[in-house]
């Protein structure tokens, strides 16, 4: 596997001016030795986006994984969130994901959910302040709607770099794309599979015509609508597969197909 999961056609750039890959390793579940060997396995394949969050319990195992994959740092991407009840200690809990993983900065910092005033603006200001500090390249939110956004902007006059959201074919939203793509905020999506019928008729038939699994469509409809696919799973050959998208086109019928698959 090559090297190059930032290059052009396989990452978006963010607001920052930072590339971000569009396909990289979601590890909800994965905790203990499953979330080292899985976590290893992905970086051997050639993931360099890792997704955790301090809710997974797995930043310590994550973290040793990173280092003893031996890839350069600068070459990873690394997704951390703060649980909104760790509003009103985002710098304690910065630093403390931060020791866990054995880093001095994420990649990538997000708002998990939005905290109970239901946009969380003093959460963000310390998100803006901890990115300023370098603890993380950049900050973003996840669950998040465009007027919780819009409301973020108003009070701080800065975007999130990324809004991380469920997303799948049957939850394509074509009004959320754009108007985050308007407001230069990158969409990452989560749980492509777990919201797909993978044994859908016509998914079945998009993915026997170009000789790749349902699930391998699902991922190249994500990175040829440039939203970024974190596919979680702890089995070596899906871990490969899930990465193994870009040898192949969906066609423009193809991507109307699965856009309409929720309909
Ligand atoms: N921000 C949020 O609130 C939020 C919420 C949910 C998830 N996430 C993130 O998004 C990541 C992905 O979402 P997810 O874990 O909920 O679900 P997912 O990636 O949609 O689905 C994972 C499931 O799909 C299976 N799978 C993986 N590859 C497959 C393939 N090629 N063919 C068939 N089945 C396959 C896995 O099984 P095996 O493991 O047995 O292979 C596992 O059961 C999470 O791990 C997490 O990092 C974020």
């Amino acid at each position: 596997m090559s090297d190059d999961e930032t290059a052009g056609d396989r990452s978006v750039t963010l607001a920052s001016g930072a590339r971000m890959p569009l396909i990289g390793f979601g590890t909800w579940r994965l905790t203990g030795r499953k979330a080292y060997r899985a976590v290893r396995t992905a970086l051997d394949a050639g993931y360099r986006l890792i997704d955790t969050a301090t809710m997974y319990e797995n930043e310590k195992e994550v973290g040793r994984a990173l280092r003893d994959s031996g890839v350069p740092r600068d070459r990873l991407f690394v997704t951390t969130k703060l649980h909104p009840s760790d509003a009103g200690r985002e710098r304690a809990t910065i630093e403390a994901s931060l020791a866990a993983l054995g880093l001095d900065h994420v990649d990538l910092w997000l708002v998990h959910w939005p905290p109970d005033d239901r946009v969380g603006t003093r959460t963000w200001e310390q998100f803006l302040a901890a990115r300023d500090a370098g603890l993380a390249t950049s900050v973003g939110v996840s669950n998040y709607g465009i007027d919780q956004i819009d409301r973020l902007v108003a009070a701080t006059g800065e975007a999130p770099a990324v809004n991380q959201v469920p997303w799948a074919p049957p939850l394509f939203d074509a009004d959320l794309l754009a108007a985050s793509m308007q407001r230069g905020v990158a969409l990452e999506g989560y749980s492509p599979f777990k919201r797909t019928d993978l044994a859908d008729l016509a998914l079945v038939a998009v993915a026997d015509r170009h000789g790749v699994s349902p699930a391998q469509v699902v991922l190249r409809w994500h990175v040829q609508h440039r939203v970024v696919a974190i596919p979680k799973s702890g089995t070596p050959r899906r871990i490969a597969d899930n990465l193994d998208v870009f040898g192949f086109e969906l066609s423009e019928a193809d991507m109307r197909m699965l856009d309409g698959l929720g309909a």
